[in-house]
């Protein structure tokens, strides 16, 4: 066989030790939100507001994985991940922010110890979303804080659990949580206010920073770091793609990674008070040294401030980007939420990511597709379009590792068909079905494809 046949027959190679896994979340998949003494988080109480989330739909039972953790590790299993990227429910380890929780901590206990037990390692983020309640109350992540009390939590959970979790997120998106929050007021807790939006962004970071030094102390042997969502933000004009970016990406990725905020973003964000909030020593904290850096991706951001018929906002109104504009692709595949399909443009965000910050190593923390999955005859979920979907990622991964990109794992979001916050449960991620009435689960044909895929540590062959 010639070369070139051994290599289409072999499929694309990964390199060895490169980590396979997938991605939850504690309010998306959990349920049992009243029991072992956990109160309410911020997201309980958004669902409760009338028309916040499609269907009514709210946290309970969801997936049910509080009671059915053991059938979700087994099925992790035959799927052969390496890793499981989970998140901690606070309002079930500090319930109301207040004093730790031995039963709700238990819970996290005994899952750690059952994916051990089943080969897998465990990785944790500390904060998907999910603010207690009570503190949301008292201003939630506008009050500075809500910071220190994030520093409590993060201290309760590393100390139980640093000894046996061997990878760490502090915050996953905290974008998501501070503007999505905070401003368009379309996640938790429901908010449209610019000026809380952007103190939610620091305070977010400064969390991030002092959750850091917790686990540092807690988890010395662990890789920490945190968890963003990052854009390839592109487009011909070149304001427009450096007001979206500065918002979207070096917002959060300079204080982390350079110890300062963007002098422009700064300038952007003037007007609402973000440069009152940053105290002597913050920067400090917010950079603390990370080990690696998660990347979720679901799509592109193509810009300008052109008008473009029918075409939504790529920014808020109230920084002046609401004149920007998303430039679609009529020909770019659509996913269930809406979300262009663009493989390309995950290969664009790592090699963007590796060239400004070089020294980081990266995961693929997030990235998937909801489809409308039916079930056929056979009772079988023949999910082509995520098998696509995938494919096509992992080759856009593989392409940003031929380019030299630190890339050290892929995370397919979702494991389970789960709650798509303000989507409710219409919006299907998993790799496994979920059937809300009875909680049976059914690998879809995506979880045979992505069990091939680790077990060959390679894309199949053309
Ligand atoms: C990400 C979130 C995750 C999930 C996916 C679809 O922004 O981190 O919880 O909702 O989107």
């Amino acid at each position: 066989m010639s070369v070139l046949g051994e290599r289409v027959a072999a499929g694309l190679k990964f390199p060895t030790g490169f980590v396979w896994g997938a991605s939850t979340a504690a309010f998306q998949i959990e349920g049992s939100t009243t029991v072992d003494g956990r109160t309410d988080s911020s997201w309980d109480a958004f669902c409760r507001r009338p028309g916040a989330i499609a269907g009514g739909d709210t946290g309970d039972p969801a997936a049910d994985h509080y009671r059915r953790y053991r059938e979700d590790v087994a099925l992790m299993r035959e799927l052969g991940l390496g890793t499981y990227r989970f998140s901690l429910a606070w309002s079930r380890v500090r319930p109301d922010g207040g004093k730790v929780n031995p039963p709700g901590l238990d819970f996290y206990d005994r899952l750690v110890d059952e994916l051990l037990a089943n080969g897998i390692r465990p990785w944790a983020t500390l904060y998907h979303f999910d603010l207690p309640q009570a503190l949301e109350a008292d201003g939630g992540w506008a009050n500075r804080d809500t910071a220190y009390h994030f520093a409590g939590f993060a201290e309760a959970a590393a100390e139980r659990l640093g000894d046996r979790i061997p990878l760490w997120s502090t915050l996953n998106e905290p974008w998501c949580s501070a503007f999505l929050g905070y401003g368009s007021g379309v996640h938790a807790p429901g908010r449209q206010d610019p000026e809380a939006a952007v103190a939610a962004a620091h305070h977010l970071l400064l969390a991030h920073g002092l959750g850091m030094a917790e686990l540092r102390r807690h988890a010395p042997a662990a890789e920490s770091g945190i968890t963003l969502n990052l854009y390839p933000v592109q487009g011909p004009d070149p304001e427009a793609v450096r007001k979206i970016d500065g918002l979207m990406n070096r917002l959060f990725m300079d204080p982390v990674l350079l110890g300062r905020y963007p002098e422009d973003v700064l300038a952007d964000l003037a007007p609402f008070g973000f440069g009152e909030l940053v105290r002597d020593g913050d920067l400090g904290l917010i950079s603390t040294p990370i080990d690696m850096l998660g990347v979720n991706y679901y799509r592109g951001y193509e810009v300008t401030r052109e008008p473009v018929p029918g075409s939504e906002p790529a920014g808020p109104e109230w920084i002046g980007a609401g004149e920007v504009r998303f430039i679609p692709d009529p020909d770019a595949p659509r996913t269930d939420s809406g979300w262009q399909v663009e493989p390309g443009k995950l290969t664009d965000t790592l090699v963007s990511v590796h060239r400004d910050y070089p020294h980081i190593p990266l995961y693929v923390t997030e990235n998937g597709a909801a489809y409308p999955d039916v079930t056929d005859a056979d009772g079988q979920i023949a999910d082509k379009d995520r098998i696509a979907f995938l494919d096509a990622h992992l080759r856009a991964a593989h392409a940003a590792l031929a380019r030299g990109v630190d890339l050290r794992g892929y995370f397919y979001w979702s494991l389970l068909d789960n709650f798509e916050w303000a989507e409710g449960y219409a919006k299907r991620f998993g790799l496994v079905h979920v059937d809300y009435e009875t909680q049976r689960r059914t690998l879809k044909q995506s979880a045979d494809f992505y069990a091939k895929v680790i077990a060959a540590n390679a894309l199949p062959g053309l």
